[in-house]
Formats: C-alpha cells, structure tokens, sequence
C-alpha cells in the first residue's frame, strides 16, 4: 500500500490517491448526471480506503459540497480529508472573487453545505484580476488560526500569482492542470513549489478518460486540443501501457495513476468518476507499485508532451 503524504507545511496527512468530485453533483459542468450516482461514487471512496475528497463551490454550486456532507454522516471524519475551493462570485455572474470578505464567507458557507466543522484544505479557486494574492491567502490564514480550515491552497495561479500569494511561505498546496499529456506545469511549477515545500496536486490525471485506453483513434474529435499527430502519438502509447497494465494484471487507468502515485513531484492524485465502478477500480492503483524501469518507460512514452 503506497504511504501516506503530508500536504505542505501543514499537519494535513492524506492517501496519496483521492478523489474528484466535479462529477459528484456538478450538474452545471456536465450533462446526464445523478445525484444517487454522486452519492455512490463518495461513498465507494469512503468505502475503499480513498483519504480525499476533492470538491468546490463551483460544482454543482454547492451541490457537490452538499451531497459530500449526506454522505459523510455515516463515516469518521478523521479518517479522511476534505479538499474544497472558491473564487467564483454568484454576485459577480461567477466570475472570481479573491477579496478576503468574498473568500471568508466562502469557508464559512462551504463549512455549512458540508455539514462539518473543518475544512482539511481550502484553495482560491481561480485568481481575480485585482486582490492582492498575499491580501487573499492572509485571509485564508486568518481561517487557519479560527481552526475552520488545516492547509492553504490555490489553484490555476501562474508561477508570478504563486509566488506572491506565498510571501509570507503560507501556501501549502497547489492544484493545477497536469497529466501525462499536459506536462507544461513540471517545467514552469515544480522547481519553485519543490524549493518551497509546496504540495502539488493535478487535476485531468486521466485526460478527462483519455488515458483510460477506452477512446479509439476514431474518437480524436472528442479530444480537440490535440493535433492529429499528438492524438496519434498518444494512441501509440497506449499499445505499450497496455502492455504494462497486462504484467500487472491491471487496468491501464490503473497503470496511469499508479505511475503518478510513484511520481515524488505529485502529492495527491485526484481522479474524478462519473460511476461508483470507476472509483473500486482507480482505487487499486495505490496497491501497484511499478519498478523504476516501468516508471521511467512510461515517463518517455508521453515527453513529447
Ligand atoms: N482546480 C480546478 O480548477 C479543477 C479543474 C478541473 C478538475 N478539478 C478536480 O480534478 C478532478 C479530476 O479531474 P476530472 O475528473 O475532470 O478529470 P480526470 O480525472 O482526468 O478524468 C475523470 C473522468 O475519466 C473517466 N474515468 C475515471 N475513471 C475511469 C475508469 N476507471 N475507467 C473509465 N473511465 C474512467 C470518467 O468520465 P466518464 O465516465 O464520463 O468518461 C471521469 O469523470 C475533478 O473531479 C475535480 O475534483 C479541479
């Protein structure tokens, strides 16, 4: 079983797998969702041992948040964590807010919607234009000191926007978009959070799916950000982690996350489920542990990136 990670310069410990939930409730992200699917996707992570469970205002507008907090009722709350996030401002037609008013109340309403009384982690969700971010984290420490929140974090803050928010050395975490074939934020992120003993966590480990190995070179309108020949090269890869994936007698989703939790760069890995399935099975990664050759082979496949 892959050990424990602890977030930052906080006490905040977690698994090194988690969950997202901006399919838990995020009916105004994604079409076709069920709350009772939402329900069962937390509950299967609870179940298996899964530490985090990542969520926002932002999905579903509190609903995430909300059905977080039915299910979490029956479990004890110390054996997990509770990753939350906000900036987008109802009164503002949800564009960010990071004034320390906006991100105050924020927890406090989170807190409420979650039905707990701390929040393990809690982000800025996105910047605004004009909060000043050492402004906007000094708020969240004030939260800190309330004992409403245990670690700080932002989200989708250039490399510039971190490093003012972390003046004062408050952040502990960040999240931001990486994965195997979005690899910019190793080389613009990473040195600047490792030197400053700040947690990294992706989100889009799987490529929104794609490094599932369900989608097929017929699929590449689906996956528009990528040019024919990055599709292609991607595909290509997939022969090969198949090919891992089967000497493990694993999926290659499986295959994917375990090489993140393998990754000493990356602190959680948070991947999102649209179905309770989904979660049982990403969660037996943290039982693969792939060799360093397994590690570096997969590692090359996807440079280009
Ligand atoms: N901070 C931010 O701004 C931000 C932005 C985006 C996301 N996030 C967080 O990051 C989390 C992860 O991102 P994400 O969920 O969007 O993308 P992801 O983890 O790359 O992909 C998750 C999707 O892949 C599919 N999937 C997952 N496991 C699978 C399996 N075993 N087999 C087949 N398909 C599987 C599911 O979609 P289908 O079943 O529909 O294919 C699932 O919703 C989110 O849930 C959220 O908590 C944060």
């Amino acid at each position: 079983m892959a050990a424990s990670v602890t977030i930052g310069n906080s006490q905040v410990t977690s698994t090194p797998l988690g969950l997202g939930t901006n399919k838990v409730g995020g009916h105004n992200l994604f079409d076709g969702l069920k709350d009772e699917d939402g329900v069962e996707v937390v509950k299967a992570a609870l179940d298996d041992g899964i530490g985090l469970l990542d969520t926002a205002f932002m999905y579903g507008l509190g609903r995430s948040e909300e059905i977080i907090g039915d299910v979490i009722k029956d479990y004890d709350r110390s054996n997990f964590v509770i990753a939350s996030k906000a900036a987008q401002d109802p009164d503002r037609g949800l564009k960010p807010n990071n004034s320390p008013q906006f991100l105050k109340q924020s927890v406090d309403s989170a807190l409420q919607r979650l039905g707990t009384d701390y929040i393990d982690i809690f982000y800025i969700h996105f910047p605004d234009d004009d909060t000043p971010k050492a402004g906007a984290v000094n708020a969240l420490a004030d939260e800190k000191k309330a004992g409403k929140i245990k670690a700080i974090g932002v989200s989708n803050f250039s490399l510039a926007q971190i490093k003012e928010a972390n003046t004062d050395g408050q952040v502990d975490i960040v999240e931001d978009n990486y994965s195997l074939v979005h690899r910019k934020a190793e080389r613009e992120l990473f040195p600047y959070l490792k030197e400053n003993n700040i947690s990294f966590v992706p989100y889009f480990p799987l490529a929104s799916g794609l490094l599932t190995g369900k989608y097929s070179p017929a699929d590449q309108n689906r996956f528009s950000r990528f040019s024919a020949d990055q599709y292609s090269a991607i595909m290509k890869a997939q022969t090969e982690v198949k090919k891992i994936a089967d000497n493990h007698d694993a999926t290659m989703a499986q295959i994917i996350l375990a090489w993140y939790i393998a990754d000493p760069d990356i602190s959680v890995v948070i991947p999102g489920a649209r179905v309770a399935d989904q979660v049982h099975s990403n969660a037996k990664a943290m039982q693969i542990e792939l060799s360093g050759y397994e590690f570096d082979q997969i590692n090359g496949l996807y440079d280009q990136f």
